[in-house]
Order: structure tokens, then sequence, then C-alpha cells
């Protein structure tokens, strides 16, 4: 029997089913829609789209990496800029620092049985630099390209690990996780970062390209933890279903590790803390 560590690094991620009680799941989904109640987004909509990244790269995207900040899908709006339906399923996500503002994500993000999780992995030096309720609802929710997680949280060496919580069941149909295992073992193809003029870039490191064909659905129920490797290829295709794939991500990177300022994200990295540190 392998342990825990020994199966994440060879496969590049890890499922755990059941690991997060169905209540604690809505307890987050509930939470989600009150902050999106309390939301006055005339003036400052911020479209999230992987896929043409310039468009994300607005003044109130950049400056989300210590706030609790409200992105909408890219077919949220009409031609006359009005929603085309209510705020809550317009959102595609909120990010990026939940689990250092709210209360209720932050306890979330720092209960025993992660606190235990990052231990059985070995991630004693990590600390947690993002966040995001990601909500994928039914028929607008996007596709999210292959892309690497390190490529938007770039250290040197690389440290960064995702955990990513279903809070509802992800399948295919309502736009699941896609991926290979050991797919991870492989080259850091893009860096997302900051240009020193302003602004961003998508600063390519190798054109390899990704192995799509090798990916494969990683369909789970609610409740369930994907651990995922930062070098591992990943996508999710758009939600086609009427129901919503809504999941909580929190990303972690070593302390030890150099994080340049030139990262989009932006923290204060003396105030990162590790699973076990809150000042709630
Ligand atoms: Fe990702």
């Amino acid at each position: 029997m392998s342990t825990l560590s020994e199966q994440f690094q060879s496969q590049g991620y890890l499922v755990l089913e059941q690991f997060v009680p169905h209540k604690a799941c809505d307890i987050l989904m509930m939470r989600a829609e009150d902050l999106a109640a309390d939301f006055d987004y005339k003036g400052h909509p911020s479209v999230f789209q992987t896929s043409d990244q310039t468009k994300s790269s607005d003044d109130y995207f950049l400056d989300s990496g210590d706030k609790i900040s409200f992105f909408f899908e890219k077919d949220a709006f009409d031609e006359k800029g009005e929603l085309k339906q209510d705020l809550f399923h317009s959102l595609n996500k909120i990010g990026h620092a939940l689990h250092d503002i709210d209360p209720v994500f932050s306890s979330f993000s720092r209960s025993q049985e992660m606190q235990e999780l990052a231990f059985a992995l070995g991630l004693t030096d990590h600390v947690l630099i993002q966040s995001m309720m990601i909500f994928k609802h039914a028929k607008i929710g996007g596709k999210v390209d292959v892309h690497q997680d390190a490529t938007f949280l770039y250290t040197e060496p690389q440290s960064c690990i995702g955990f990513w919580f279903a809070l509802e069941d992800a399948m295919i149909e309502n736009g699941c996780l896609w991926a290979a295992a050991g797919g991870h073992q492989t080259s850091l193809r893009s860096w997302f970062k900051r240009k020193p003029e302003g602004g961003t870039e998508m600063h390519i490191i190798d054109e390899q390209p990704y192995n799509i064909n090798a990916m494969r659905p990683l369909e789970v129920p609610k409740g369930s933890c994907i651990i995922l490797h930062g070098l591992l290829p990943h996508y999710s295709l758009p939600n086609t279903s009427g129901k919503s794939r809504q999941a909580y991500a929190i990303h972690t990177i070593s302390r030890e590790a150099r994080y340049p300022s030139a990262n989009w994200l932006r923290r204060d990295l003396s105030s990162l803390k590790s699973f076990k540190e809150s000042d709630k």
C-alpha cells in the first residue's frame, strides 16, 4: 500500500470521495449566494474567461488577490450591457481571498480534516494563497481551457497544489474536470504574468502541445475533494445541463519557494497563512 502522498506524486491528482459532508457543501453554497446578494456590480463588471486572458486583465481582476471580488460569465450580458438573467446566475466565480476574509470560507479551508490532509501529503510548509468559489451554472457555465495551475501561481521551484471541492455532483454533462493520470510529469508551458509597463501577458515557456486525448473525465459525487498538482494539465467543458456544478477551490504554495512579484496575483507574502493558522 502506497501512502496518500506517494499516490499523489505518481498520479498528479487524487480523488477523495466523501471528504466533505453534504451539509458543509450546502453551507458554502449558501454563503456564496449571500455574498453575491450583497454585491453591487454597477460600474465594474469583470468577465473571467481563460480563452482570452486579455479580457480579464482589467484592474478589478488584477486587484482581486486580497479581496472578495465577483466575475461574470462571458455570456452574462446582452448587447446593451444588461444582465440577461439574475445576478447570481450570471456569475462565473468569486475570488480570490475568500479563505482569508470570509469567516465561513476561512474555517472550511482550515478545518481539522484539511490540516490532517495537508499533513498526510507532507505539505507542512504550504500556505493558502488563493481561493475561488466556482459556480458553473446550468446552461451558462463556460468551458475552462486546458491549463496548468502553476501558470497562474508560478513559484521557483514549482510548488503550487490545488484542492478542488465538488459542492455538487460533477459529471460530464455539467462540466466535470478532465485530466490524465501522470499528466503532471511534464514541463510548465506558460506563465501568466504582469508586464512591467502594466497589463498582463501569457509568457510562453514551452510550446509543446498538451496531450488532450489522454485526459479522462474525473466525475465525482458531491462532497469529493480532488487534489491537483500544479503541473497537471486539466480542463472542463461548458455546462450544457440543467444542473449547476458548484465547486470551491483553494490553491497553496510553499512558503519556502520564491514567489516572483510578476505573478498576476499579488499578496503580502508575510500575511499568508497555513492550514493551521487563522486570525478568526
Ligand atoms: Fe485549474
